[in-house]
């Protein structure tokens, strides 16, 4: 069977930690889209593995493949595949021959864009890693592919037709000046050694077959989505998205496994306590603000909102894993986890963080939004139309600390720790199969084990 797990909100949920956690049942993980844009920490006995493009699945010595939805950087590839090495472990990785491959002239293109888009303050805030860019060529059908990395002849062609053109695009559209990020030896010689090395260690798969052979062996299969679903480019906050799809549809395109084997397992929300986020645009349950992030925010007033965000992003370490930005904080927002539910189809949750939000005398929640003189229980459509919306709050007592360490079943939580917990699930209609309370692996109340 399948699991697939979906980040519900704005990436960040601490996904890392579940695919972690039931990676143990999977002999298999699969990312399924995006690529080193991800920030995903499993910490286990206290050793702390930060990957952002191999599945987090191999730190437990599962195979590790990147699908056909995801796009490839082979530097970062190679890079983390040889620090996990170097730190003793063997990771068994595979990648998609139909992945889109990131080459530099997308790193230096996704930089430029967000300049010229940061003038008319319309930057997504991206992490600068060339995966809009090379999303956009593979739109375009102009993209290189990790099959193409096997192929001399057909990666030499792949270059002479798109170089040039991105050249231009950058010298005469933007006026910048281009080096060897642009150069089409230089380019071929580098992503012909990955290839070579790609070859060499026979990681290339055709990823649906792959997997589906795998399944009709017996084996278990964990989709692992990176980022979330409100930054998915169909689903999310558009234009302040990312350029894949985090969502549940994802894990099938992004793998070659059809609807019906992925709708056939189960598929797992992660959840954070609260909410974080990086980038821009509006947030209806924001605390508090980051300068150049929370729209018309200039710095400290001491108010007690900024007071509570301060608090929440020291106790959650809210810095983004791969940039180390302060992400902007605000409390859970229902009708945004509502709109993830129906999307994505959970038949499950997980929550994390609960301990971040022990100490505090209130927690709230955004239940629902005032939109245009009505009441409104998910997310309007447009990016604009949330900007509109206004949080309706439900106040939630709080839960004092305790020693998380020792919670191993539900009733050892906080009793205003459950309650918070269960009006979450039923208003999701998706029971709850583990609760976050640290960042060590041991550190989760395991309510539940899908496979
Ligand atoms: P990109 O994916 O680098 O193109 O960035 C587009 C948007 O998605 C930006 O707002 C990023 O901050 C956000 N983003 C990308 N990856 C992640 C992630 O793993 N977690 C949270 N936000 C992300």
């Amino acid at each position: 069977m399948t699991v697939t797990i979906v980040g519900s909100q704005l990436g960040d949920e601490g996904k890392g930690r579940v695919v972690d956690l039931y990676g143990d049942g999977a002999d298999v993980v699969v990312r399924y889209q995006g690529g080193d844009n991800a920030g995903h920490t499993v910490v286990d006995g206290g050793t702390e593995y930060k990957l952002s493009l191999v599945p987090s699945g191999v730190v437990r010595g599962k195979i590790g493949v990147l699908g056909n939805g995801c796009v490839v950087n082979p530097a970062t590839l190679f890079d983390e595949i040889d620090e996990l090495k170097e730190r003793g472990l063997d990771p068994d990785v595979r990648v998609s021959e139909r992945a889109h491959v990131i080459l530099p002239y997308h790193r230096v293109l996704d930089g430029i864009e967000e300049d010229v888009k940061a003038e008319g303050d319309l930057e997504a805030a991206t992490t600068g890693r060339g995966i809009g860019p090379t999303y956009e060529d593979k739109a375009g059908r102009r993209g290189v592919r990790v099959g193409d990395l096997l192929d001399p002849e057909m990666l030499r062609a792949r270059l002479e037709y798109v170089v040039p053109q991105k050249r231009a695009l950058a010298e005469d559209v933007y006026g910048v000046e281009t080096g060897e990020e642009f150069d089409i030896d230089v380019l071929f010689g580098q992503y012909r050694a990955f290839g070579e090395r790609l070859a060499e260690n026979d990681m290339t798969v055709n990823c649906g077959e792959f997997l589906a052979e795998r399944l009709a062996d017996g084996e278990e299969v964990m989709l692992e989505g990176a980022q979330g679903t409100s930054i998915d480019i169909d689903h999310g906050i558009y234009p302040y998205v990312t350029s894949s799809n985090p969502t549940t549809g994802g894990a099938c395109t992004g793998t070659g496994l059809a609807p019906t084997v992925v709708g056939d397992g189960e598929v797992i929300g992660i959840v954070k306590g609260y909410l974080s986020r990086v980038g821009t645009g509006p947030l209806p349950t924001e605390l508090g603000g980051v300068e150049g992030h929370t729209p018309g925010y200039e710095g400290g007033d001491g108010s007690e909102s900024e007071e509570l965000a301060t608090y929440i992003r020291e106790e959650g370490g809210e810095y983004g894993t791969v940039t180390g930005r302060p992400r902007r904080v605000g409390w859970l927002d229902m009708p945004m986890l509502r709109h993830a539910a129906r999307a994505n189809g959970f038949t499950g949750i997980a929550v994390n963080h609960v301990d971040v939000l022990a100490g505090l005398d209130e927690v709230k929640v955004g239940h629902s939004y005032d939109f245009r003189g009505e009441e409104i229980f998910t997310m309007p459509s447009t990016t604009e139309q949330w900007g509109e919306c206004e949080a309706n709050l439900r106040t939630f007592d709080g839960w004092d600390p305790v020693d998380w360490s020792a919670v191993e079943e539900w009733d050892d939580l906080p009793e205003n720790c459950r309650t918070y917990l269960d009006y979450v699930s039923a208003e999701l209609d998706a029971d709850l199969f583990c609760v976050g309370m640290g960042p060590d692996r041991d550190d989760t109340l395991v309510l539940d084990d899908p496979f």
